[in-house]
């Protein structure tokens, strides 16, 4: 029986249908017509099913015949206008209704982790929306909550490194802030030895490589321990972003200086960008957000059996290895 990913053009999607294909398992990908996805038919059998989630019939087609459903499609940083925060609170809950109707045997959400204010942050709140559809739908289901992203948080303060060899980085999606934010700020590591951060030099993240997050929304699709369960999970270490800086310029070759931006400064971007963007408002509460200690155990891996997981030195250093081609 065949596994659906949702969010299957995106950058975790992409590799959860990946790691499908290494497996030998049947795959089934859901993309909106409008999506790039040669990618994954270049990965080997790939069933690729053209669709939107806002599209109640697209629903169905994709979901009939599914076994598991792995759910990463989002509108953190969104392609087309007015799309922020449909996908979940008007899909999502067509999906999980659709997923239950057809008797899908489990539905595994890639969510985040708690930040502080959650409360205030809208896409946060997208998020705990879809959970609680999700625990009140009576499907089985499991919620992956993993903490940073190495391929986001290592690249937002300043590098192109870990963008490099990805097929479908999330932070190169056509949306016009992500777009500027990266001209601006995109090289200043490799090119003038900063890493401009949220909040000081010694918060701590616990970094987890997407190969490791698409490992764990898979596991999470079959582990008996993962049933009905949030998983909340971070990378292998926690790191200071003045380790991080330590890390790079080992790397890079150079001096690396951490420059720590006061959260107040994302916080007053956030209410100017607001009313124009409420997308490019979210991004700046999270990077507010990320200003304080994010540090979560990686125990949930070893319990469903996943593992080792990458360090962000390893992660970097595999990087490096690359050419540069973005
Ligand atoms: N960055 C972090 O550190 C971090 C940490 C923890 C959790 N997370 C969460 O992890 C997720 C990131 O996943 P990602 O990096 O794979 O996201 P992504 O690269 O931005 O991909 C988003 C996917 O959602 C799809 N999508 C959006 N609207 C859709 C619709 N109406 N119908 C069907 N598909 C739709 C997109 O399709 P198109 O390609 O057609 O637009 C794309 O495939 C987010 O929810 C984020 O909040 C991130």
């Amino acid at each position: 029986m065949v596994t659906l990913v949702v969010g299957a053009s995106g950058q975790v999607g992409s590799e959860v249908v990946r790691q499908l294909v290494e497996q030998g398992r049947p795959v089934r990908a859901l993309v909106r017509p409008d999506a790039a996805a040669a990618h994954l038919r270049a990965y080997g059998d790939v069933e690729v099913v053209a669709g939107d989630l806002l599209q109640p019939s697209d629903v169905h087609r994709a979901v009939a015949g599914s076994e598991h459903i792995v759910a990463t499609a989002n509108s953190v940083i969104p392609r087309k206008r007015g799309e922020f925060g449909r996908v979940e609170r008007e899909g999502y809950p067509a999906l999980i209704a659709a997923a239950r109707d057809a008797g899908v045997e489990r539905f595994v959400f890639l969510s985040t982790t708690a930040f502080p204010h959650d409360d205030r942050i809208p896409g946060q709140q997208h998020k705990r929306f879809v959970e609680r559809v999700l625990a009140t739908s009576g499907i089985e289901y499991a919620v992956v909550r993993p903490a940073a992203f190495m391929e986001s948080w290592l690249a937002l303060p300043g590098s192109s490194l870990p963008l490099r060899g990805e097929v479908a980085p999330t932070l190169s999606r056509d949306f016009w802030f992500t777009r500027a934010f990266r001209k601006a700020t995109g090289h200043l590591t490799e090119g003038r030895g900063m890493l401009t951060v949220s909040g000081s030099p010694d918060v701590r993240l616990s970094f987890i490589a997407i190969r490791d997050v698409a490992a764990l929304l898979l596991a999470a699709a079959v582990h008996p321990a993962a049933r009905n369960r949030i998983l909340e999970v971070g990378g292998p270490e926690a790191l200071s972003w003045q380790e991080v800086a330590t890390i790079y310029g080992r790397i890079l070759g150079r001096d690396v200086k951490v420059s720590a931006s006061s959260p107040k400064l994302f916080a007053a971007l956030r209410t100017v960008l607001t009313p124009l963007s409420p997308a490019a408002g979210n991004i700046m509460a999270l990077q507010a957000g990320v200003a304080n200690d994010m540090v979560i155990p990686p125990d949930v891996a070893a319990e469903l059996g996943v593992g080792p997981l990458l360090r962000v030195a390893e992660f970097l250093e595999q990087k490096a290895a690359l050419p540069a081609d973005r």
